[in-house]
């Protein structure tokens, strides 16, 4: 491929009506709703259909999370419709715990929305239990020691993954050798496919300033990267019904897919725009830190465990499986916007020369930093 390109659109309306989105036409879902019973989404459901907050206000919790969990219904009925068959939705929920009128209770948002996908179609996977590191040396004081009065704390999210129809086909050639590109290294393979993430704190991930996220609600970039780099290959559309912040568009951006968000509150266009606009130097430098982790791995493999079987033939660099040999990432060269809320952005199809004295920006506090160019990696003596 000489010229790579993909396209990346915001739709600022309610997506529990896509009729701009063809049926089938979309190859990934990864998103994040408001979360059900969350007091700060109250008043954007009630908005959204005001019995729910006369529920609220009349302390009938379990009336506002029924109602409330409608939209969603309605959302997810969408997703179904325009997602082609064989392809994933990966929707990251937490459940939410709550007084209402004195009485606490869970509400257990990952599984009501489950129970709607499996009844809409959808196949099941095993999910992804996202354990948040949360930062509270003292949640538990002053409480708890006497039984049968304290709850467990909730410091974990789900990543549902839900797949419509049957196994999706590579056939022809082009579609294998792309697949083949848009591969992981085996060592991201064991950490990415394990179903609890424990490395991916839940705030203060690292984005260039104008990416700085409006509301708290936004999800890790990695956590989007991953799941898109688990689920979809280059040149694959990915959809978001709840954009927020745009952090899908920067990691479909980062990834080579294409990509539609849909937000409902036109109020984070100042948020989404600077993500496109910036996610030039963004992307190539994580993707250049993606491939220093992986240099520093070969390196630490070799010395340890002996020479690796197979070369990547893009970088000359040591890998673990043949499934690697043909990884590329492609940086990026420009954006150009076109139009309202329409983003082009242009990538290289060569592999990225490597500064080698380039810091590396680690991401989850994992800063293993190469000694050995990887041109020369393969050179090395296990010790
Ligand atoms: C949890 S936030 C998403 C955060 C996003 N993942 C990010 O990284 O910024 C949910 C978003 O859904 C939007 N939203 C709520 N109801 C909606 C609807 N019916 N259609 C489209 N967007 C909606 C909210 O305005 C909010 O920005």
């Amino acid at each position: 491929m000489i010229n790579m390109k993909t396209t990346h659109n915001i739709l600022f309306q309610d997506a529990r009506d896509l009729k701009e989105i063809p049926s089938e036409s979309v190859d990934l879902v990864v998103t994040s709703p408001p979360y059900p019973m969350i007091e700060m989404w109250d008043e954007m459901f009630s908005h959204q259909n005001p019995e729910i907050q006369d529920a609220l206000a009349n302390g009938d919790g379990k009336q506002a999370y029924a109602l409330i969990h409608e939209i969603l219904d309605a959302v997810w009925d969408e997703v179904f419709r325009v997602l082609k068959d064989g392809r994933f939705a990966c929707i990251n929920i937490g459940d939410a715990t709550r007084t209402v009128k004195g009485d606490f209770c869970l509400y257990p948002n990952h599984a009501r929305i489950l129970t709607h996908l499996l009844n809409i179609g959808f196949s099941a996977l095993p999910d992804i239990l996202w354990r948040k590191q949360a930062n509270t040396p003292n949640k538990f004081m002053g409480s708890g020691m006497l039984p049968a009065g304290a709850y467990v704390t909730l410091e974990h999210e789900y990543i549902l993954i839900v797949r419509k129809g049957s196994k999706r086909e590579f056939k022809t050639e082009a579609e294998k050798a792309n697949r083949r590109e848009s591969g992981l290294f085996w060592e991201e393979r064991n950490v990415w496919y394990s179903d609890v993430w424990t490395d991916i704190k839940g705030t203060g991930q690292k984005l260039p300033k104008a990416m700085s996220r409006l509301r708290s609600a936004a999800f890790p970039f990695e956590l989007v990267y991953r799941l898109i780099n688990m689920y979809s290959v280059k040149g694959d559309v990915v959809l978001d019904p709840f954009l927020g912040t745009g952090t899908t568009t920067a990691a479909a951006i980062t990834s080579g897919r294409n990509s539609i968000g849909v937000e409902i509150d036109e109020s984070f266009q100042q948020a989404i725009c600077p993500v496109a606009h910036h996610s030039v130097d963004f992307s190539n430098s994580y993707l250049s830190d993606r491939l220093q982790r992986h240099f520093a791995f070969v390196e630490d493999r070799i010395q340890n465990s002996g020479a690796l079987k197979y070369t990547n033939k893009h970088y000359g660099c040591p890998v673990v499986t043949s499934q690697e040999q043909f990884i590329l990432f492609n940086g990026l060269k420009e954006v150009h916007t076109r139009g309202d809320n329409i983003f082009d952005v242009m990538y290289s199809t060569k592999p990225q020369d490597w500064n080698f004295d380039q810091p590396l920006e680690a991401v989850n506090g994992n800063k293993m930093k190469p000694h050995t160019k990887p041109s020369q990696l393969s050179m090395l003596d296990p010790q």
